[in-house]
């Protein structure tokens, strides 16, 4: 297999083509190629190489209260993506966020999905009760993937599943993969923990940002509502996550280095993620591989 970068296109994209084997049916890809051995094999090489870089790049430790409580902590000057966007984005940046993020929103909640029944007690029932509200609560209409949809048609993008695996890079293909990932070995279920924990920690002060870049820049209520959405669910999901958590350290305690590493890993790939669409952005330039 040579030596492959483990962030790098090529890594990226054919792990994520071979995640996606367990997510949705493909056009022209035989169904049971989900479980070819020969498929199987060739992830597990790629997987090995993307978690020894994320080991290798996280400070790692087990202390999980430390490792969170700077994401507890709102930056006055923050500089990710949702800051520039509320501030200063163009309607063109927003339109290239929504391309990105499209990866994972249109399967919203689906990699967490294979944590469920790796669960048991408090956290088990903190998990399902945030994924009700994913899902929607029982209204497909309110379903978060659902709503991003409708965003994306807002910012004149095209909704079906999976239509800018062609255009987005690996930066933006790393943290999906991540959860799927950790979402589908049972070996890493602290790290899936983590980095869902992670990203409901962080989701409610990025998503009001978003939601008054939307506001500022679609003229439409799709976004705001999508973002709106999270600003008050994600706060609830936090509570219940950070609540399921303890629960599954008093059980497990030997997962928390696992949790860290979740955390840790989520925040490096976010953080890469970001750095690539604001140095394009302020080169003028395009953040997609193929610009849509
Ligand atoms: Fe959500
Ligand atoms: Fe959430």
């Amino acid at each position: 297999m040579g030596d492959p970068d483990p962030y790098g296109e090529d890594l990226q994209l054919a792990l994520h083509l071979a995640y996606d084997l367990h997510y949705r049916a493909q056009p022209g890809v035989d169904p049971d190629l989900e479980w070819d051995p020969e498929v199987l094999r060739f992830r597990g090489l790629l997987e090995r190489v993307f978690l020894a870089a994320l080991r290798a790049d996280c400070p790692g430790g087990d202390d999980v209260d430390a490792v969170l409580a700077p994401l507890l902590r709102e930056p006055v000057h923050g500089s990710g993506p949702s800051f520039h966007l509320a501030a200063a984005g163009e309607w063109w940046q927003l339109r290239e966020y929504v391309a990105h993020r499209s990866i994972y929103h249109l399967k919203e909640a689906d990699p967490q999905a294979w944590v469920v029944p790796r669960l048991e007690g408090r956290a088990k029932a903190a998990f399902v009760t945030v994924q009700h509200d994913e899902y929607g609560a029982g209204r497909a209409e309110r379903m978060h993937a659902r709503l991003f949809a409708d965003l994306m048609r807002e910012v004149d993008l095209d909704p079906a599943y999976g239509s800018y695996v062609d255009h987005v890079p690996a930066v933006s293909l790393a943290p999906v993969n991540l959860m799927s990932m950790t979402g589908l070995h049972r070996s890493l279920l602290g790290t899936a923990v983590g980095q869902f924990v992670m990203i409901e920690v962080t989701s409610s002060p990025g998503s009001r940002r978003l939601s008054a870049a939307c506001e500022r820049l679609t003229g439409g209520p799709a976004g705001e509502r999508f973002y709106d959405e999270h600003v008050e669910a994600d706060a609830v999901h936090e509570q219940l996550l950070r609540a399921g958590l303890i629960d599954l350290l008093d059980r497990e305690p030997g997962l928390a280095a696992d949790v860290v590493l979740g955390v840790q890993a989520g925040a490096l790939l976010e953080e890469r993620f970001g750095a690539h669409l604001l140095t394009a952005w302020a080169a003028g330039q395009s953040s997609m591989r193929v610009p849509v």
